[in-house]
């Protein structure tokens, strides 16, 4: 029986689940029941009919799952797979932010720890993040953990949007001169960046999406060649799912050490052992799944 056939078969004893983040390792993505972005991911946890979810992402990807899940048991497979990113703010820091601005709003990207969702209005995902803001009666948005994403999304609305200074490491190292040089090779190429890249990068992208919103670009597009600023993940389902057409990552160096921990072995693990079990304190729980709720209710923007 080869890896594959294991997975199955502990599916099937446990009626799991597996769901996967785009950036994961390839032979991961082709185990999983859904692969997706974090808007797609969460809507997909809430409409799951199993009993336990293998979360193949990163720690804030499965907490949200658990958030919205409270009766499902969410397996974590390798818990170092962290977000640096989302360890950028905290509960204590987001309360002081908010007596400065008393009367923003907290939108929080869903990259950050169940106790930030816990202390926020709204969530938000690369999918909707404009969208979310502009449903918003505030005037001032404090918009926390990415500052590029704050950024992009301060560009597409009126409101006053106040930014924390957070980053992802992965979407920094794609350069502006990584897309010049591309672009110089592949002058017909669309660039498709994540709105977590540096600012530099975004203003040269012909489209700035998340990670599902590039895949249904691509494959809508007339286009045939692609230039994509993201986490090259992405680039297995891009080529898998558009096998006619030509898909160049701004840098082979774009990796998220993080999303590439788990592997068809610490799948087959978690589901043997039921590891690791994603827990939330309640009151965590009920007011981070408000948070969570309301995205999920704004819908996808991209
Ligand atoms: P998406 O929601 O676009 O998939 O992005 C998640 C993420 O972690 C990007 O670094
Ligand atoms: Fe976090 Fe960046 Fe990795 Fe996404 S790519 S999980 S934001 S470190």
């Amino acid at each position: 029986m080869d890896e594959y056939e294991r997975i199955t078969q502990l599916k099937i004893e446990r009626n799991a689940i597996i769901l996967a983040h785009n950036y994961q390792r390839g032979e991961v993505q082709d185990a999983a029941d859904f692969v997706g972005d974090s808007f797609g991911l969460s809507q997909k946890a809430v409409s799951s009919g199993a009993d336990m979810i293998v979360f193949c992402g990163v720690d804030f990807m499965a907490e949200s799952a658990a958030v919205l899940n409270p009766d499902k048991i969410v397996l974590m497979p390798e818990l170092n797979a962290q977000c640096p990113m989302a360890a950028m703010i905290t509960p204590e820091a987001l309360r002081l932010e908010k007596q400065k601005y008393p009367d923003a709003a907290v939108v929080c990207y869903v990259n950050t720890p169940a106790a930030v969702k816990a202390e926020s209005d709204i969530c938000c995902t690369s999918a909707n993040a404009i969208k979310v803001v502009n449903s918003l009666e505030e005037e001032e948005i404090i918009f926390v953990p990415d500052r590029n994403l704050a950024l992009f999304v301060a560009a597409g609305t009126e409101k006053k949007i106040i930014p924390w200074n957070g980053y992802c490491p992965t979407h920094h190292l794609i350069l502006p001169g990584d897309i010049l040089l591309e672009k110089e090779e592949h002058p017909d190429a669309k660039v498709l960046v994540h709105p977590e890249c540096r600012q530099e990068v975004i203003a040269l992208a012909d489209k700035v999406l998340s990670t599902s919103g590039m895949l249904k670009y691509a494959s809508q597009s007339g286009s045939k060649e692609f230039i994509i600023g993201t986490e090259v993940g992405l680039l297995h389902r891009l080529r898998k799912e558009n096998p006619d057409k030509i898909f160049i990552p701004a840098t082979k160096y774009a990796v998220c050490p993080n999303m590439k921990m788990n592997t068809l072995g610490s799948i087959i693990r978690a589901l043997e052992k039921k590891e690791h079990i994603m827990k939330i304190p309640a009151d965590i729980r009920v007011k981070a799944k408000l948070a969570l709720d309301r995205m999920l209710e704004a819908g996808r923007g991209d």
